[in-house]
């Protein structure tokens, strides 16, 4: 049987994952019709990485007897001025997100639950790479500043996102 506490607290993941997905989608919304297209891209591709990641918890839930739950979403932020600003905002979302599986971790360890630990040691790994990948970009969108042909050029790059090389 799945410990009370930590069945709510992954229940609870779910939305934040799913949020994550939402907000992401939203924000793949405001890039399109800015002639992001590759910015778009990569949104949407991190929207799908982030249902995969509700979804692991999900299995889990459900793996050990829990019962997988899915809850009403905030309403992603939608009014953005630049690409700078977006992806600064994704930036925070991750930094909460690894500080929401920091809490998770803690949890399970204080509970004494070694399969719950063990799960989120994924989550720890794939947070490096997430604040990584976010903050990356804005420093590169900070080093290009208004630049037009600049802008233009990282829009191409992200536009590779999952594109075979
Ligand atoms: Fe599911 Fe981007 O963290």
């Amino acid at each position: 049987m799945m410990n009370p506490r930590i069945e709510a607290a992954f229940n609870e993941q779910i939305k934040f994952e799913m949020e994550s997905a939402h907000l992401y989608y939203q924000l793949a919304g405001w890039c399109a019709p800015q002639g992001f297209e590759g910015m778009s891209r990569w949104l949407l591709l991190q929207k799908d990485e982030e249902l995969g990641h509700a979804h692991r918890f999900f299995t889990h839930i459900a793996a050990r007897g829990g019962l997988p739950k899915i809850a009403a979403l905030a309403e992603p932020k939608a009014e953005i001025k630049s690409a700078l600003e977006l992806f600064r905002e994704v930036y925070r979302h991750e930094l909460l997100i690894t500080n929401r599986i920091d809490v998770l971790l803690d949890l399970a360890h204080k509970e004494n639950d070694l399969a719950g630990a063990e799960f989120l040691q994924w989550f720890v790994r794939e947070q490096v790479e997430e604040e990584e990948q976010a903050s990356r970009i804005v420093l590169k969108l900070e080093r290009i500043g208004p630049s037009g042909a600049g802008l233009v050029m990282l829009d191409a790059e992200l536009g590779k996102r999952g594109k075979a090389a």
